[in-house]
C-alpha cells in the first residue's frame, strides 16, 4: 500500500461517497442539463443547481449564480483575471503565487496590463503593509492566494480585503490550498472573486473547478459556445452564470464534487484542520531536529495548512522523492511545485523542495514510516 502524502496536488483517495455518486449519475441520468426539456435533461440540471447552492452556502456567497463552474482552478483564475482587466489596469500579485496566477500575470504584462509582485518575507509570508505599498493609482486587481502550495502559509487575506475593498480595487483569491481545509467566507474576506478546484480539499474528482463571481463584477468571457439559454442570440448571453459556462459542463465531476463536499461538511472542517494540523506539528517537530534537514515557511504549524516542505542538504529533491517512492512506497511531490516565483524567494529554485501534503485519510503512523525513511536516506547517503 502506498503512503499518499501528495494531498496538496489532488486528494487520495476519495471518500466512496465521491465514486458512488459518480457512479450513479453516469448511470442513472448522464444527460446534458440545460439542452433539453425531458426529464432526464431536467434531473441533470436540478443536479447542477442543487451543487452550485451547495457551494455558494459553503463559501457564505449570496447567490447560486455567483458559482461559476471551470474546468479547474486554472481555468477559473484565468477567466479572472484575463476577463477582468485591460491594457493599462494595474494587476498586484505576490512572489508565492501558482504559475496558474503567475503565467496568466505574465501573458497579460504582455498584451499592455502593469505588473506589480510583492515579495514575501524569508517564511513565505506576504503582509498587508506588503500590498498597501504596492496599490498605485491605476491598481484594479489585486490577487493572491489564500495558502501556499509551497510552504503551506496561509495569508491575512480577510485584512487584504478590507483594505482593497476600501480602496476601490478588486480582489480575487485563490483558495485552492484551503477550499475544505479552512473556513473560506467570501464576505468576510471581501473578496470579488474566489476561485478553487473540486479535486483537492473538497475530495471531488479532477476536472471540476469554480470560480465565485461577486454582485456586480463582470468580466469579458473567455469560452464562447452554446449555453443552452438565448440560442438565438450571437452574442454570449448577460445572464450568469450562463455568460461564462460555454460548453457541456462536467456533470458527472459536479455531481462527484457535490459528494465531496457533503463530506467534508458531515466530517467537519475543525476536524479535518485540525487532524491535518496535528500531523503537520508531529512531522514538524521530528524532522526538525535533523542536522541536515531544513524545513521551508512559517515555524508555527498554526499558520499552515497541512503542507510540508523541506530539503535534506547535499541531496537533491528529486532524488529523495524517487528514493521515497521506490523503496519506501511514499508519495511525495518533489521539484517547484509549479510556483517558481515562490522558490526563488525561499531560494530552492535550484534544489527545488521535498513537500509533503497531507488529508484527513492520513495517520499519525504513516507520518512515523516517513520520519523512519528520512533518518535511513540520510543515513545511507
Ligand atoms: C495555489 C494553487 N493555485 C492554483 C492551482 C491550480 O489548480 P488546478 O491544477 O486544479 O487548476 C493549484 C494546484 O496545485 C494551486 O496549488
Amino acid at each position: 500500500m502506498v503512503i499518499y502524502f501528495d494531498n496538496a496536488a489532488t486528494s487520495y483517495p476519495k471518500p466512496p461517497r465521491v465514486l458512488q455518486t459518480m457512479a450513479d449519475f453516469l448511470q442513472r441520468c448522464s444527460a446534458n442539463p440545460g439542452r433539453g426539456g425531458h426529464q432526464m435533461a431536467l434531473e441533470a440540471g436540478r443536479m447542477v443547481l442543487e451543487v452550485r447552492d451547495q457551494i455558494c452556502r459553503f463559501i457564505g456567497a449570496g447567490k447560486p449564480e455567483e458559482i461559476i463552474f471551470t474546468s479547474s482552478a486554472t481555468e477559473a483564475l484565468n477567466l479572472a483575471l484575463l476577463g477582468g482587466l485591460r491594457p493599462g489596469d494595474h494587476l498586484v500579485i505576490t512572489s508565492m503565487e501558482h504559475n496558474a496566477v503567475a503565467r496568466a500575470a505574465y501573458y497579460l504584462k504582455r498584451t499592455g496590463v502593469e505588473l506589480g509582485v510583492v515579495e514575501a518575507d524569508q517564511w513565505g509570508m506576504i503582509t498587508p503593509e506588503d500590498v498597501a505599498r504596492a496599490i498605485k493609482k491605476n491598481t484594479r486587481m489585486v490577487a493572491i492566494l489564500h495558502a501556499s502550495n509551497v510552504t503551506g502559509g496561509i495569508m491575512p487575506i480577510v485584512e487584504i480585503g478590507r483594505m482593497c475593498r476600501k480602496a476601490g480595487i478588486r480582489f480575487l483569491v485563490d483558495a485552492s490550498q484551503t477550499a475544505g481545509v479552512v473556513p473560506v467566507n467570501v464576505l468576510q474576506a471581501e473578496a470579488d472573486m474566489l476561485a478553487f478546484p473540486g479535486h483537492k480539499g473538497l475530495y471531488g474528482p479532477p476536472g471540476v473547478g469554480v470560480l465565485y463571481l461577486g454582485p456586480g463584477i463582470e468580466l469579458e468571457p473567455r469560452k464562447y459556445g452554446g449555453t443552452g439559454s438565448q440560442s438565438e442570440n450571437l452574442e454570449m448571453p448577460n445572464i450568469i452564470p450562463d455568460r461564462y459556462e460555454a460548453g457541456t459542463l462536467n456533470t458527472v465531476g459536479i455531481a462527484g464534487l457535490g459528494a465531496g463536499i457533503e463530506f467534508v461538511r458531515e466530517t467537519g472542517l475543525e476536524k479535518i484542520a485540525a487532524h491535518e494540523r496535528e500531523l503537520t506539528r508531529h512531522l514538524m517537530e521530528e524532522i526538525e531536529a535533523i542536522s541536515r534537514i531544513n524545513i521551508y515557511g512559517p515555524p508555527d504549524p498554526e499558520d499552515r495548512v497541512g503542507v510540508v516542505s523541506f530539503n535534506i542538504e547535499g541531496i537533491d529533491s528529486s532524488d529523495v522523492g524517487l528514493i521515497l517512492d521506490q523503496v519506501y512506497g511514499i508519495a511525495v511531490r518533489t521539484g517547484l511545485h509549479c510556483a517558481p516565483l515562490a522558490h526563488k524567494t525561499l531560494g530552492t529554485l535550484e534544489q527545488g523542495l521535498v513537500r509533503v501534503s497531507f488529508s484527513i485519510f492520513n495517520t499519525h503512523e504513516e507520518v512515523d514510516q516517513l520520519i523512519s525513511a528520512l533518518y535511513e536516506i540520510i543515513r545511507e547517503y
